[in-house]
């Protein structure tokens, strides 16, 4: 294994989309961002140096920083931010992974521009369990926001309304066409035929989960998040944010310009940007004037096509990639997630919309919850935070507000090491169903068991998967439905849990797991390093 270094400059840097140019924070002056490429079991390095008016952290979405919390960088979590001026170098082993998965930055909205793609071959002479592809391409799906992203997000701060939606989607930074704006077609994917192509797609956008779709072409799904799945064919991906899927592509279709293209899911419509971002894929030898081959997507609530994507996902479960699924649990936690509203009297209308879990809307401490636990600083955290809702109530039913009666607290759920933990996230129907992308750090989990309306605790396990259940680190709870996980607390530290829709995460859908040190040699987190920022 290698040493890698990167450096990673924070700075502004002007680009053009919609035929408007913004200022966009970007890290060395790219949208998207530069990927990280490392092999597995390599020691990545890198050098973040904070160019711009605003604080920043970033985080390694879906490496799993064994005893490394410090680099894991969900502001206030595990670190207090770089301040502008500043510089700190993550520092992490990429153990026993390999595949795609994401980077981006981990405070306030910065991360619709500051986000990129890690790509982690494996280990040298080792071969993927699917046959070689010709050549790789990472594809990474985005949004884009005509004002500034910051004021978005400040919407709800200031007024207590939900924030607008972005006006169009990207690919790999470009929108595509856009009517009476731009004729550029935005990406291209040239391809050769008979050649198969891996494609590494990976969901940045904030706040939508997508459909992605090439014109008459089949993929291969072999990897979520890094994981390996059983080889499955489909013609559509779903994907949510923070999601990664990597798919073979054969150019078997004749030659010409096909459609590239993602729009959004969203099965109860809040809010949503229609735009559908496109972008071809272009034979060699294709006449320039050559009319693109178009496609249709599903619709924006074709919940249908999410549910049967989802449900064809099987850990790959081989002699060499075995799915090692806890069969013995000790702590089986039940987390109710939704959106609700707070009562609030600066507040236009007097209410605001708020988010929780098990009616807790969690708020950032102003210093960080593993600087607090590694010191010993007390009044920064408890360690409260319920495993099961406090008053339970038909979750998915027609239900009145005095349901979510939501506290605010900085609780985390504290857990001993190595200990087994199984998480069934119940969605509630209480302002409006949706489906959550929820994120674990510091770990995978398995995807035991997935249902609608209300989980029941006597039936539904009989049916869970201990077999080969999915593995990734971003599940989907499905509408007014709940999906339950399981995984082995083995990595010390405290480790966040968030819906990875934005605008949830800020108005609270998260907490934070705190897993104690075990007593063998390598069972501790490491020391801090010298440059850990202070708040
Ligand atoms: Cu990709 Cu805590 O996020």
């Amino acid at each position: 294994s290698k040493i890698r270094h990167y450096n990673f400059t924070v700075v502004i840097k002007n680009f053009t989309r919609l035929c408007a140019s913004k200022p966009l924070v970007t890290v060395n002056g790219k949208f998207p961002g530069p990927t990280l490429y490392a092999r597995e079991d390599d020691t990545v390095l890198v050098r973040l140096v904070n160019n711009v008016p605003y604080n920043i952290t970033i985080h390694w979405h879906g490496i799993r920083q064994l005893r490394t919390g410090w680099s894991d960088g969900p502001a206030y979590v595990t670190q207090c931010p770089v301040q502008t001026g500043e510089t700190y170098t993550y520092n992490f082993n990429i153990t026993g992974q390999r595949g795609t998965l994401l980077w981006h930055a981990h405070i306030t909205w910065l991360r619709a521009t500051v986000h990129g793609a890690i790509v982690i071959l494996p280990k040298r002479g080792v071969p993927y369990p699917f046959p070689k592809p010709d050549h790789e391409k990472t594809i990474i799906l985005g949004e884009w926001w005509k004002s500034d992203v910051d004021a978005v997000m400040n919407q709800w701060t200031q007024t207590g309304l939900p924030p607008n939606v972005s006006d169009a989607h990207t690919i790999n930074g470009y929108t595509g066409l856009v009517p009476n704006c731009s004729t550029s077609t935005g990406y291209t994917l040239h391809v050769e035929p008979g050649k198969t192509y891996l494609l590494r797609i990976i969901n940045a956008a904030l706040n939508e989960d997508l459909f992605f779709k090439i014109a008459k072409h089949e993929f291969t799904v072999v990897e979520v998040d890094a994981c390996y799945v059983k080889p499955f064919k489909t013609d559509t991906v779903y994907i949510a944010p923070g999601q990664t899927t990597n798919v073979l592509l054969t150019a078997d279709q004749k030659a010409g310009k096909y459609l590239m293209a993602i729009s959004p899911f969203m099965d109860t419509i809040v809010a949503v940007d229609n735009q559908t971002a496109t972008s071809t894929v272009q034979y060699k030898n294709t006449d320039a004037y050559t009319t693109t081959i178009l496609t249709t997507l599903p619709a924006v609530n074709a919940t249908p096509a999410t549910n049967s994507f989802i449900e064809s996902l099987r850990s790959l479960n081989s002699a060499k990639y075995p799915a090692l699924v806890p069969l013995d649990i000790d702590h089986s936690l039940l987390f109710v997630v939704g959106v609700g509203v707070n009562n609030c009297s600066t507040c236009v209308n007097g209410s605001r919309v708020v988010a929780g879990i098990n009616n807790v809307t969690f708020v950032m401490p102003t210093t960080s919850l593993l600087q607090a636990h590694y010191y010993n600083i007390s009044g920064v955290f408890t360690t409260d935070f319920p495993g099961k809702p406090v008053t339970p109530y038909n979750y998915t039913g027609n239900n009145s507000l005095t349901n979510i009666q939501i506290t605010n607290g900085t609780k985390v759920y504290p857990l001993e090491y190595n200990s087994t933990v199984q998480v069934v996230i119940q969605g509630n129907s209480v302002i409006a169903p949706e489906s959550h992308p929820i994120h674990l750090h510091g770990f995978n989990f398995f995807v035991v068991g997935k249902g609608i309306a209300n989980f029941d605790p006597v039936n539904d396990p009989k049916k869970f998967n201990l077999v080969d259940p999915v593995e990734r680190n971003t599940l989907n709870v499905p509408t007014a439905g709940w999906t339950a996980i399981r995984f082995r607390a083995d990595n010390p530290g405290v480790w966040f849990l968030h819906c990875h829709l934005e605008v949830h995460t800020t108005w609270g859908l998260k907490m934070a797991f705190l897993v104690g040190n075990g007593k063998g040699p390598n069972e501790s987190i490491i020391a801090p390093p010298k440059d850990l920022p202070t708040c």
